[in-house]
């Protein structure tokens, strides 16, 4: 079997070469020498070095933001052309999501009144599950707190050992939790190359296969070939999870998401799961699938039971994002024009791309994370906001400045992150680090 590379590229953070140095790992705790508490302070110390970043002239992350505006942020007084938020329709400052969350407010407060399984389910937790289920042709919908507590919960309820979990290699860490907590055998596959799909589910056979995927993989702003995935779970009998984070309000002509790009049968995915932090407007999860798998969750997923109701007030504003996702399709093709406009912006310029067309993730790849940080820092000074990607996030080899697109971006503020990166560019001569492509 292909070992899962999951620990080393993903899971956990290099702590060996973070810390320069010999890790002290849980089992090599050096009772006669040292504390508990000294090993694990030793451990923090490793993690907070962080590859050396606080070293750096310039940290670019864990920026507080004083206040958002469209398309911008405002960071020590500075207005910032903002292109690192997932806040892919632009809907946080609209009217009706004010006021729905006023409503909101009126009826319920603000305080979490308990789990959804005790006190704390509300009508507008119900409204937005069958909402949600409904815009995306599903049966029923579960909505959890957050979108990472629920690919952690959903995977590690219904997967479990003895069963095979089939996840592609550069799924978010959230899938990658929960296969880790399942037990379940691992297999893994890579999206550029689905023979190795093929592979795993020939190697998982006799047992159930669980086959998970990101339908927008958001480090490299490429979207699954799902007709290829759902052949082969068929031909196979597996069971097939797709995550949607990226691709609710985004994909499809009216923002269904993968199965409408595609246009495919709603009926051909298993499970769907989408954040409610990303296209619409709020902060949760959502499931959904058949009502019996969707009911098993809501009665059987620890990440569902024993943690807070999905807070109130984002509920709301993400029901109402919902609604006017669903009534005014043209934002998403709006969306995906400005996405376009910027793609081709930077290829205007010589500046190679991934990802596919159309997709408001705009990653541009370097050979080294030096230049990316250089990169973001000088962007930060000219007046744009985008955080780098690197290790463990993506490879070591494959540092990159990410550019993302929302509905709050004029085409002006496009024109103006595609001059200030091209001037950049061309000024620390950061061509020659370009990656192309993988391969
Ligand atoms: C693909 C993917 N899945 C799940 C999540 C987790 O979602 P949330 O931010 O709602 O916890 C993210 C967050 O960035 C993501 O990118």
């Amino acid at each position: 079997m292909q070992e899962p590379r999951l620990n080393s590229l993903w899971g956990k953070l290099d702590l060996e070469k973070a810390s320069k140095g010999p890790i002290v790992s849980n089992t090599q705790v050096d009772a006669t020498t040292k504390s508990s508490t000294q090993a694990i302070l030793q451990k923090c110390d490793a993690i907070n070095y962080q590859g050396g970043i606080d070293s750096q002239p310039f940290n670019p992350f864990h920026t507080a933001v004083d206040s958002f505006h469209d398309g911008k942020a405002s960071v020590d007084g500075k207005m910032m052309l903002m292109s690192g938020s997932y806040s892919y329709l632009g809907l946080g400052k609209s009217a009706r999501i004010k006021a729905a969350i006023d409503s909101a407010f009126e009826r319920y407060g603000c305080a979490n009144q308990g789990s959804r399984a005790l006190t704390g389910s509300t009508v507008l937790h119900e409204e937005l599950e069958s909402s949600i289920a409904k815009f995306l042709g599903s049966d029923s919908g579960v909505i959890f707190t957050n979108g990472y507590l629920t690919n952690y919960t959903t995977i590690s309820t219904l997967i479990g050992p003895g069963d095979s979990v089939i996840t592609e290699l550069t799924n978010h860490n959230s899938i990658q939790a929960g296969v880790r907590a399942s037990g379940a055998k691992v297999y893994s596959f890579s999206a550029s190359n689905l023979a190795t799909l093929r592979k795993a589910l020939e190697k998982a056979q006799g047992t159930t296969s669980f086959v998970v995927a990101d339908a927008i993989f958001s480090m490299d702003g490429t979207i699954l070939d799902l007709p290829t995935v759902v052949g082969l779970c068929k031909e196979f009998g597996a069971f097939l999870m797709l995550d949607e984070a990226h691709s609710l309000g985004v994909l499809g002509s009216t923002g269904r998401g993968i199965v409408e790009h595609f246009g495919m049968d709603p009926q051909d995915v298993d499970l769907r799961m989408a954040t409610l932090s990303k296209g619409l407007t709020g902060v949760g999860g959502a499931v959904v699938g058949d009502t019996t798998i969707t009911k098993a969750l809501s009665r059987g997923a620890h990440g569902y039971l024993f943690t807070g109701a999905p807070p109130v007030l984002e509920t709301a504003a993400a029901l109402e994002s919902l609604r006017i996702l669903d009534e005014e399709p043209e934002i998403v093709v709006a969306l995906q024009k400005k996405a376009q406009y910027l793609r081709d912006g930077f290829s205007a310029k010589g500046l190679p791309v991934w990802g596919h067309d159309g997709v408001p993730i705009i990653p541009v790849v370097y050979d080294n994370v030096e230049i990316v940080y250089e990169m973001t820092a000088r962007l930060f000074k000219e007046g744009v906001f985008v955080v780098p990607a690197i290790y463990p996030a993506v490879s070591k080899k494959t540092p990159r400045v990410r550019f993302s697109v929302t509905n709050a971006h004029s085409l002006a503020d496009l024109d103006s992150i595609v001059d200030i990166f091209g001037q950049i560019n061309d000024e620390v001569d950061a061509h020659r680090h370009a990656v192309i492509s993988l391969s």
